[in-house]
């Protein structure tokens, strides 16, 4: 799931020697990549007589531990890679990197091979002898074999051969003991990003793979290979014809990516909730009062005419489209839809020139929702992305993009990057109302004043947090927990449910609140814990009324209620075992508030149970295969 490359000239640019290996760079960038997920882990340097790895089950400590115990020569190249198992389980023989060719050629792969088993046989036929079954040991020996008929002896001319007859997606690192002066990389649909340093360069799954050494970093196309060396890369595409990379400044530095104090990364992002709703809400507006978006390449006339919007995402980024879906509908007036993308993709859906589609999407690497958005452009459909990776897949391939600018989001469970995706959303909402003449300029001025008030209020939230730390530590033995929630608060009593799910191993459940009586409430029994989200008491009358007279239904049958509700809203008094308030909001925007207290019980729970509540077993934070 993460991948770094590392090569060095002998000496840094004043003659002096550099004060870290090869191994040093690839486990810091592993270190850094390890949010991303993973159960595996291995390294591969070149040294005096050749190439040396060592690859482990398990966290980084147990790689570390090997390389403490039969350590690696000094080494100014290697690759790293931290594996989440999908083909063959998270074994040491199954790990990368993946050793061919009598010791000869190292390989590093994320991604799926789809075609390993016909080029397996191939291989098998040719006399190739395989110890694993995986697909990345096929890739690794085609690239041998190719290697091994090439006249001239050129990995970047093997890897280009073999790029062509892989199908899939992969981005494969690879290091011969010919060439100990250059990591040569493919990619096709998985995430590569290079490093610029001076005397050395790198390569990452993300920049955080190098974060440490460079600031300075190069973005490159699909279907392209890479070649680095100490004193510099060189890019070319599947064909062979060069190409250029995109060169850019990485904005965060690596304290961004520290946990700055905190127990998790997953507390310090709910920390930085306000920040981020901030930052996201921040310069929209240009000198004549107009909202912007990031960079644009839809015509305005195309907007105007569009007749249908298809939010599509997943996990946590496809509730944010949810909420978003109710702010769209109403400030736009344009039917919209909001659909996992892996759903949407292959339901064969009624897209077309009038479908604006909306990707959302917090790495801009997901290859559910990329996939989805391929499949609506190839129809005619415009794509919007909403995104918080600068040059990620996603808004690279989009019509148009708004940045999140959440900042790194380390933790596997999204926290930050969900309230900064909302908040994005009801921008893009605000933007389509002007576009389309269905809101004035004051109106959208009004909701924007209040949308700048948010940050102030969740940091009220957080601020006053401990009370639902308590309930969540005291709730640690709890087996079941259900979360409801009627309108916006539908969406987020389903994201309570799965910050649960993903972090405490805990049966969670969101339902819609009306829908209790259709099904649910037969759940309930005594002593269940139950959370409410209440609307607005100064919104929809009928509305908040009906969710009071849920709490009520409940609470009859048993349930210990813990209600999320306004702040002086008198009538869920009486009914709520646990009362967590909220500041008042205008009820579209209540999701930024009422989503916080779910993130710290979830993460209180899952600490106090003795979890890792950042890199959460079996999941990855973005996961590039379909
Ligand atoms: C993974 C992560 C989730 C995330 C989802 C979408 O499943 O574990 O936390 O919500 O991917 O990720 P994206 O980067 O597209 O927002």
């Amino acid at each position: 799931c993460g991948i770094v490359g590392y090569v060095a000239l002998g000496t840094t640019p004043d003659n002096k020697k550099f004060d870290h290996t090869a191994y040093d760079v690839v486990l810091e960038g592993l270190r850094r990549q390890e949010y991303r997920g993973y159960d595996s882990a291995g390294v591969a340097v070149i040294g005096d007589n050749g190439i040396e790895f060592r690859k482990k089950a398990g966290k980084l400590v147990n790689l570390a531990e090997a390389v403490e115990a039969s350590p690696l020569s000094e080494s100014s190249i290697g690759i790293g890679h931290t594996r989440w198992a999908t083909h063959g389980g998270p074994t040491d023989a199954n790990a990368h990197p993946h050793v061919v060719d009598g010791g000869k050629l190292a390989v590093v792969h994320n991604g799926i091979i789809e075609n390993f088993a016909e080029l397996r046989s191939e291989l098998l036929d040719e006399g190739v002898q395989f110890l694993s079954e995986t697909d990345t040991e096929v890739a690794a020996n085609l690239i041998a074999s190719i290697y091994n008929k090439l006249e001239n002896k050129d990995l970047t001319e093997a890897i280009r051969l073999a790029s062509n007859r892989l199908e899939g997606a992969f981005t494969i690192l690879a290091i011969h003991e010919d060439h100990p002066d250059r990591v040569v990389a493919t990619r096709r649909n998985s995430p590569l990003v290079i490093g610029l340093g001076e005397n050395e360069n790198f390569l990452g799954s993300d920049v955080s793979g190098f974060i440490d050494y460079t600031k300075e970093a190069v973005e490159m196309g699909q279907d392209q290979i890479v070649t680095i060396t100490g004193e510099g890369y060189e890019i070319i595409d599947f064909d062979g014809n060069s190409a250029e990379g995109k060169p850019f400044h990485i904005e965060w530095d690596a304290t961004a990516a520290e946990k700055g104090g905190y127990d998790s990364f997953m507390e310090k992002e709910i920390h930085e909730q306000p920040a981020a709703v901030r930052d996201t809400l921040m310069g929209r507006l240009d000198e004549n009062g107009n909202l912007t978006l990031d960079d644009m390449k839809i015509d305005d006339a195309i907007l105007r005419s569009i007749d249908k919007i298809i939010v599509v995402a997943c996990g946590t980024a496809a509730y944010a489209g949810q909420v978003a879906r109710y702010a769209i509908e109403h400030w736009c007036r344009i039917p919209t839809e909001v659909e996992l993308a892996h759903e949407f993709r292959y339901r064969d859906p009624i897209v077309n020139e009038k479908t604006l589609v909306v990707s959302l999407s917090q790495s801009g690497e997901t290859m559910d929702t990329l996939m989805a958005v391929r499949h609506a452009q190839e129809q005619g459909a415009k794509v919007v992305s909403i995104c918080n990776t600068n040059g990620s897949t996603l808004p690279r391939e989009s019509d148009a993009v708004l940045y999140t600018h959440a900042g790194p989001e380390i933790a596997v469970a999204s926290t930050k990057a969900f309230l900064s995706q909302i908040t994005a959303a009801y921008l893009l909402g605000l933007y389509l109302a002007q576009l389309r003449g269905n809101m004035f300029k004051d109106e959208i001025k009004t909701i924007l004043a209040e949308l700048q008030e948010m940050p102030e209020k969740i940091q009220k939230l957080i601020d006053n947090e401990q009370q639902v730390k308590d309930l969540g530590t005291s709730m640690k033995d709890a087996d079941s927990v259900l979360f409801l929630g009627r309108h916006v608060g539908f969406p987020v009593a389903l994201e309570g449910a799965l910050k649960l799910k993903e972090i405490a191993y805990i049966h969670a459940e969101g339902f819609a609140a009306g829908e209790l009586k259709h099904g649910p409430i037969a759940l309930i029994e005594e002593g269940q814990p139950v959370f409410i989200v209440v609307p607005s008491p100064n919104g929809r009358d009928s509305l908040h009324s009906k969710v009071v007279s849920n709490i009520q239904e409940v609470r009859a049958r048993g349930a210990v209620t813990i209600v999320i509700a306004e702040e002086g809203d008198e009538a869920v008094k009486a009914y709520s075992d646990h009362l967590i308030t909220i500041p008042a909001s205008p009820s579209l925007l209540q999701p930024l508030l009422s989503t916080v207290p779910l993130q710290v019980f979830a993460c209180a729970l899952a600490a106090a149970k003795g979890y890792d509540v950042d890199q959460p077993r079996n999941l990855a934070k973005s996961v590039t295969v379909e």
